[in-house]
């Protein structure tokens, strides 16, 4: 429920990577949160996190519905790596996030805008909470940029990389996306 008053919102840090895999879907989640809950949104994209996203041409309505929309031009810039080691959001959510990322992540590798992000938020001390787009036993259903479906195996590589990621310090594996708005409001119920 939208607020009335002096309460503060609900400070949630977004991280897109470069997967195409419920892309559409998660931006009219941001939609939906914002048009009815009390939450400040910023959105911050790998290189490629940016380019799937204009791929997609998506990149309109995620620039018309979040107001705060960063790209990664190094690790370090934009600066977003010290605020969430410092814990200056409420959540640090990263969805969808690529093989590639889950990859570096696990190898402990901080090279782009969302994996360095990733490494310093539990350096800090921070809970990172992680949906994987490559995840499933079973091949993944997604479509591509025409909107065509395209049938996606899921490798060992990736599957191992998964299990890694679920043992690692200070990180939470979302196994389905359904569970996001769950996390999310519990969190800005917490906040109220
Ligand atoms: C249109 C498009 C769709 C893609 N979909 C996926 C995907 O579903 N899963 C995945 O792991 N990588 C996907 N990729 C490949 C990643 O973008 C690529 O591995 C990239 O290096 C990821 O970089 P990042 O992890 O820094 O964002 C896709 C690439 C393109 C161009």
């Amino acid at each position: 429920m939208k607020k009335n008053g002096d309460q503060k919102d609900m400070k949630l840090i977004w991280g897109i990577t470069g997967t195409g895999y419920l892309m559409r879907e998660s931006i009219d989640l941001m939609k939906e949160l914002q048009d009815n809950y009390d939450i400040d949104i910023t959105v911050i994209l790998s290189k490629e996190g940016a380019a799937v996203v204009k791929w997609y041409k998506k990149w309109l309505l995620l620039t018309e519905t979040v107001k705060k929309v960063k790209v990664e031009k190094t690790p370090n810039i934009p600066f977003y790596a010290g605020p969430l080691q410092l814990g200056n959001y409420d959540l640090f959510l990263a969805c969808p996030v690529s093989a590639n990322s889950v990859a570096k992540i696990v190898c402990g590798i901080a090279d782009t805008l969302i994996t360095n992000c990733v490494a310093q938020a539990i350096k800090g001390g921070q809970t990172v909470y992680i949906f994987p787009s490559d995840q499933d036993t079973e091949p993944i259903v997604t479509s591509r940029p025409n909107g065509s479906t395209l049938v996606l195996k899921i490798r060992d590589i990736e599957l191992e990389n998964i299990k890694k990621l679920k043992q690692m310090e200070g990180i939470v594996v979302i196994s389905k996306f359904s569970e996001i708005k769950q996390l999310i409001l519990q969190k800005i119920k917490e906040k109220s």
